[in-house]
């Protein structure tokens, strides 16, 4: 019976070491600890020994089943371990791979010049607003005192729209200028606005002329504004646009809607002044049109031009980029050639 013992335990113990897989221990465990294993068999029939037997062959037996038992567990262990080692290599992943490229969209290069220029005006109490691309002719030109004979006409070149006979006439905004009376129109002063959107002009496209661009229009309208407002409302804003070393020049211009009308230039920022194939040689950039707002375009509204004053100015957007990154053809912008867009 003892040598039984032995020989179950090193025949348990060899197999073991050949297993390859938890299955396999279970049969294993079946074959050797099991109910209706030998050993399990000796250890029930220990009762009909013989006591002295009883006692040594009960001794054995435990610690054979003792020893199996430990050895299971640790073969068990080992298992699990192996398979676990298994699995992660089967769904390993290698870091080192590239990633696969996500194509990233990005802002139109004017959709950036637009809310860089907006939120320095936001910054400055002005608030942003939108308005219709298709206008009545009395927005656009009218109402800013440009009546239907006006030579003042001819600077706009119109897409009108045609109409049934006995209708208002109807166009494509030339300027974002009609929005200064809608604001007006439906607010009392004050007013502080910015007015960012396309404008259209039915002319030849060059270098340096589309049929459809963008405009910021300003305007601000409440007691006491001066032209010292504007010039330092604006002052502010090229500072902030084109660097604080900037120095600003105004000159007289003519817009029909403000009176007086200025231009504003800033010192070209290539040469400094002295003069460059950027400005022309003259020194200087022309950046936008402004003015106080004319007091007929101030009564057409209703507001009582010996009580409110204000300024206006309004901004081509894509001479800004133009300007900054030496960009020679305005139409890059509305081509959709990804070369170009992908580059801001
Ligand atoms: N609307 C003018 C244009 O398109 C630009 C302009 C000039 C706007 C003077 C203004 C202004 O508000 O005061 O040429």
């Amino acid at each position: 019976m003892l040598e039984k013992l032995d020989e179950i335990r090193s025949n348990a113990i060899d197999e073991l070491s050949n297993l390859q897989s938890l299955n396999e221990l279970e049969d294993w465990r079946i074959r050797y600890l099991g109910k209706k294993s030998t050993l399990t068999q000796i250890l029930r029939g220990l009762a009909a020994l013989p006591l002295e037997q009883r006692k040594a062959v009960g001794a054995s037996a435990n610690e054979v089943k003792a020893l199996l038992e430990a050895a299971l567990g640790q073969k068990r262990a080992a298992l699990k371990e192996e398979e676990l080692a298994r699995s992660i290599e089967r769904g390993r992943i290698d870091v080192t791979l590239p990633g696969r490229p996500l194509a990233l969209g990005r802002l139109h290069p004017t959709t950036q010049m637009v809310r860089e220029i907006c939120d320095i005006f936001i910054s400055m109490g002005f608030q942003v607003i939108e308005g219709p691309e298709v206008e009545w002719d009395y927005y656009n030109f009218e109402a800013l005192n440009i009546p239907p004979d006006h030579p003042a006409r001819d600077m706009f070149s119109t897409f009108w729209i045609d109409t049934e006979s006995g209708e208002r006439p109807m166009l494509l905004r030339t300027h974002t200028s009609p929005m200064q009376i809608r604001v007006m129109e439906r607010t009392r002063p004050p007013v502080r606005v910015v007015v960012p959107g396309k404008v259209y002009r039915y002319e030849a496209t060059d270098a340096t002329h589309e049929s459809m661009f963008y405009q910021i229009e300003g305007l601000a309208v409440d007691e006491n504004i001066t032209l010292a407002d504007l010039k330092g409302t604006l002052y502010e804003f090229a500072k902030r646009l084109f660097g604080a070393e900037r120095r600003v020049r105004f000159r007289c211009d003519y817009f029909p809607f403000v009176e007086p009308g200025v231009e504003m230039a800033i010192d070209c920022f290539v040469c400094g002044g002295s003069g460059c194939r950027l400005c022309g040689n003259t020194g200087w950039i022309e950046i936008l049109g402004a003015g106080m707002v004319h007091p007929d375009v101030l009564r057409r509204v209703n507001y009582d031009p010996d009580v409110y004053t204000g300024f206006a100015f309004g901004l081509g957007v894509e001479r800004i980029p133009m300007l900054r990154y030496g960009i020679e053809d305005i139409r890059l912008f509305y081509s959709n050639d990804l070369r170009f867009l992908r580059q801001f």
